[in-house]
């Protein structure tokens, strides 16, 4: 459907034809069967091991085995992982296409592997493809099949999700329907991670809506149908933050036209006491009164991915019905100038009863922060913390945007950080904690400064005061929310819910 014109000429004019976004987006059809009949498909995708030398082609059609083993010879096609062949279906078959998928050796791929195999498919798959069959006869010999088949399968899924609802005409969804032969045992796997890859599009989708569109107020708007997923969810509004005495929160929140609010969302899986993530939802960062450049600014969107990756993950555990105790707390606020923006010298109080002298306003993730570790430790007395934020530029100098930063003391927590970094390939790097850091974050006037250090170190020792006795560990993923490729096709990738979700799995398996 086109958009109504007056869509393109600014956001005041643009509200009433705001697009209405999805609950799933989910963009491919999946179906499993152990029935081979392979008849109705136009694309039949081979998914073919490493071990090329032993293939045992048997199982095909006798014209399409030639067919294909000669192919393989003239172009070396050796199965590796993402490798793919297309050939032109012999007359003799009804597919149009056949490709050869290659999967690796399965004793050695990762998940992150697989997932990348099953990217490759749906970034090569086009619209001239439509009922899509996947013949994994070559790999049932592999030690989990199954595992290998949903990894891959959520790899397609992962890849095929497309943010176009701003596009007058969005052109390239791709809407394939897949048969896979394969067991319920895969359904059953791939299932799970359905649920994951929908915590992942939500955390998406809340990154790349306009940030005029996604301000608190319509932020929690967006995520409130969570509720009918079983999670419990908990709003305090800027009177309320100030009653609890969050000045810290409140005071980022003072110039914007919503105000500092605070989201919580609470999966009550067992009656052990929760696991607590805690994400930086600052849905746009001018700077504040110490303003950004325009070059600056320009990713200030992406300000609110710590907390969508809490809301994701939230939303993934409540989706695989974890049988843990998991809430999720975002502090939300918009950054921004006006008359009633905070000033450089102004002095807040937080809900840990911690005064806090503002040395920039750009420095704002920490104090929203602050109060949001404080209310989760005081409100939910967690076994365990970790919070997640686009927190410092200087992150980005130190590691880049192919790591996440992680600070902590606790070896627990960290340990089952890198475990779960791995795992799912969101790799985290530790950088160093030292209270000799601690002079750059003391005022002459009140208890603590923000922002008197650039580091990403000193903004950890910052949160570690808030943090207090509680396990726990801070992620910088500054600059991690937009990095595309693999399995990511472009714009915010959901960065963190995905480490987030199995941090709290590992975690839990390790105590
Ligand atoms: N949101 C920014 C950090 C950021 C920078 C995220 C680049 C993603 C990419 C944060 O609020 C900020 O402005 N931090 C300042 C802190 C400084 C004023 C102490 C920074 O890093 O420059
Ligand atoms: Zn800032
Ligand atoms: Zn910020």
């Amino acid at each position: 459907m086109k958009l109504a014109r007056s869509f393109m000429l600014g956001a005041a004019l643009a509200l009433s034809s705001t697009p209405v976004l999805a609950n799933s987006y989910l963009n491919t059809n999946v179906a499993f069967t152990q029935q081979a009949d392979q008849s109705q498909a136009d694309t039949i995708v081979i998914l073919v091991p490493a071990d090329t030398e032993s293939l045992d082609l048997g199982g095909l059609e006798r014209n399409t085995r030639e067919h294909i083993e000669r192919v393989m010879e003239l172009q070396s096609f050796t199965g590796s992982a993402g490798s793919i062949l297309e050939v032109v279906g012999p007359v003799s078959s009804s597919a149009d296409r056949i490709i050869l998928l290659g999967v690796g050796d399965l004793s050695e791929v990762s998940r992150a592997d697989n997932e990348k195999t099953g990217a490759a498919l749906a970034a090569h798959l086009t619209d001239k493809s439509s009922q899509v069959f996947v013949d994994t006869s070559l790999i049932n010999a592999a030690s989990n099949p199954a595992l290998n088949i949903a990894q891959i399968a959520h790899g397609i899924d992962l890849r095929n999700y497309r943010f176009d609802a701003y596009k007058s005409e969005p052109a390239d969804r791709p809407q394939h329907n897949f048969t896979w032969s394969a067991t319920e045992q895969a359904e059953g796997e791939y299932n799970r991670l359905v649920a994951l890859a929908e915590g992942v599009f939500l955390a998406r989708e809340l990154v790349n809506i306009p940030p005029s569109e996604s301000a608190p107020i319509a932020f929690i708007e967006k995520v409130r149908y969570l509720e009918d997923m079983g999670l419990s969810i908990t709003v305090l509004g800027p009177d309320e933050v100030r009653d609890m005495n969050m000045g810290a929160l409140y005071g980022v929140g003072q110039a914007s036209k919503d105000g500092a609010h605070l989201l919580v969302l609470h999966w009550e899986g067992s009656d052990q006491a929760p696991l607590a993530l805690v994400g930086k939802g600052n849905t746009f960062d001018t700077g504040g009164i110490n303003v950004k450049s325009g070059a600056g600014m320009r990713t200030m969107k992406t300000d609110s991915a710590g907390g969508a990756a809490v809301v994701g993950a939230m939303k993934a555990l409540a989706g695989q019905n974890a049988s843990i105790n998991v809430v999720g707390v975002v502090p939300l606020t918009q950054n921004m100038i006006s008359r009633d923006s905070q000033l450089p010298s102004d002095v807040v109080m937080t809900g840990a009863g911690i005064t806090v002298e503002i040395n920039n306003t750009d420095a704002e993730g920490r104090l929203i922060l602050a109060d949001g570790l404080w209310y989760a430790r005081s409100q939910y007395e967690p076994r365990a913390m970790v919070d997640i934020a686009t927190l410092t530029g200087a992150k980005v100098g130190a590691v880049g945007t192919d790591y996440s930063a992680i600070f902590g003391d606790d070896e627990g927590v960290l340990a089952a950080l890198r475990t779960a970094g791995e795992t799912v390939d969101e790799l985290v790097w530790q950088l160093p904690m030292h209270d000799n850091y601690m002079k750059s974050i003391r005022s002459e006037v009140a208890d603590l400064i923000n922002g008197g250090s650039p580091g990403a170190s000193a903004g950890a020792m910052f949160l570690r005061e808030f943090a207090g006795d509680t396990p726990w560990a801070h992620i910088d993923m500054a600059g991690n929310a937009m990095s595309s490729g693999g399995i990511h096709p472009g714009g915010a990738n959901g960065y963190g819910v995905r480490l987030l979700t199995e941090w709290v799995y590992q975690y839990s398996a390790s105590e």
